[in-house]
Formats: structure tokens, C-alpha cells, sequence
């Protein structure tokens, strides 16, 4: 088990385009999964993509906090899941404006445009399918893992740069509005 060292934005490996795995239930997959919750942990994220730690892979990890719920239909807590060659699709075309963090993207913050409803596909660990509906947090911090294995990082889903900054000015500006300021996904 190792913490590994997290990529930040700039860097080319966040710019490409991830490779499928094909084989998921392999040794490397396995120890590259350890490390990562490792990494995970220590960084106190609800997710984080194999890009993010040098590995070009799809291949990524998150969770849904018990106090990162909403009131949404089909957001449950959700313990740590791993994704393997996700494919999300969106229902319908309602999109939702949430905070997002980034560990890639240190110190900062911003509001972004998500898909308030996905389905998600993909394989876990042992390369048994997964295939769920979701909506809320679960939804957000999906659509934001699997973005870093396209090259997308969630600045670049923003579509008013007036929300972005550091977050210690940003929790100010939210206090005087009485808003709460929340990181939501990495
Ligand atoms: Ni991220």
C-alpha cells in the first residue's frame, strides 16, 4: 500500500483521454485499487480517478457520505465503490448547479452544471456489472470522477466563472450570504 502523489491541473495526464481496462480482476488492477483508497483517505476525498495519480486507466472510486445525501430521490449513502470502464448517461435534460472541489485542483472551488439524474454502467473489482440510476450528490460526484477520464476537469463544465475561487474567500462570501458552501466531489 502506498499514498500516491496526485497530478494537478496543467499536467497532460488530465488532459487525455483514459484507456479501457481489460482485465479488471487483475493484480495490478487490485494493487492500483489499494493505493488509491490509500491516497483517497489520506487526501479525505469522496472520490478520486486513476488519472489523478499518473495511471491513464478508466478506472475510478467514490462515495456518498451520509451527510453529502440530498433529498432526492435515489441518493442513498454510499460506501466506497469502485467503477471500472464507466459509461454515464444522462436522463433527461434537467441540470443542477452544486459546489465542487477537486483534488487536482487544490485550494479552490466553484459551482458547476451537473446532470440532476445519470445512469451509470461499469464493472467492479471482481468484473461483476454494475448498473444504476441515480440522482443528487450520487449523481454529481459520478459525472465529476468520470469526467477525469476524459480530460475534463470540472472548471471546464463551468459556465459562470464568478464561482470559482479559493475556498477560504469563497466560505467568507458564502457566510455574509448565509449560504453554506460545501466541497462536493474531487
Ligand atoms: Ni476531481
Amino acid at each position: 500500500m502506498a499514498i500516491l502523489k496526485i497530478a494537478r491541473m496543467g499536467h497532460p495526464i488530465l488532459r487525455a483521454r483514459a484507456e479501457e481496462i481489460s482485465d479488471p480482476s487483475s493484480e495490478e488492477v487490485r494493487r492500483l485499487v489499494e493505493d488509491m483508497v490509500e491516497t483517497l483517505e489520506d487526501a479525505k476525498g469522496a472520490g478520486l480517478a486513476a488519472p489523478q495519480v499518473h495511471v491513464p486507466k478508466r478506472l475510478v472510486l467514490f462515495s456518498v457520505p451520509q451527510d453529502r445525501t440530498t433529498e432526492a430521490e435515489d441518493d442513498p449513502p454510499q460506501v466506497l465503490q469502485v467503477l471500472i470502464n464507466p459509461v454515464v448517461e444522462p436522463i433527461g435534460e434537467d441540470r443542477e448547479v452544486g459546489w465542487e472541489a477537486c483534488l487536482s485542483v487544490p485550494g479552490m472551488i466553484g459551482a458547476v452544471p451537473r446532470y440532476a439524474r445519470i445512469r451509470y454502467r461499469g464493472l467492479t473489482l471482481d468484473g461483476s456489472p454494475v448498473d444504476r440510476t441515480v440522482s443528487g450528490f450520487h449523481a454529481r460526484v459520478v459525472q465529476h470522477e468520470c469526467d477525469h477520464l476524459d480530460g475534463i476537469l470540472y472548471p471546464m463544465r463551468m459556465t459562470d466563472m464568478s464561482l470559482f475561487g479559493f475556498v477560504e474567500e469563497m466560505s467568507r462570501l458564502a457566510a455574509e450570504s448565509e449560504e453554506e458552501i460545501e466541497a462536493a466531489a474531487e
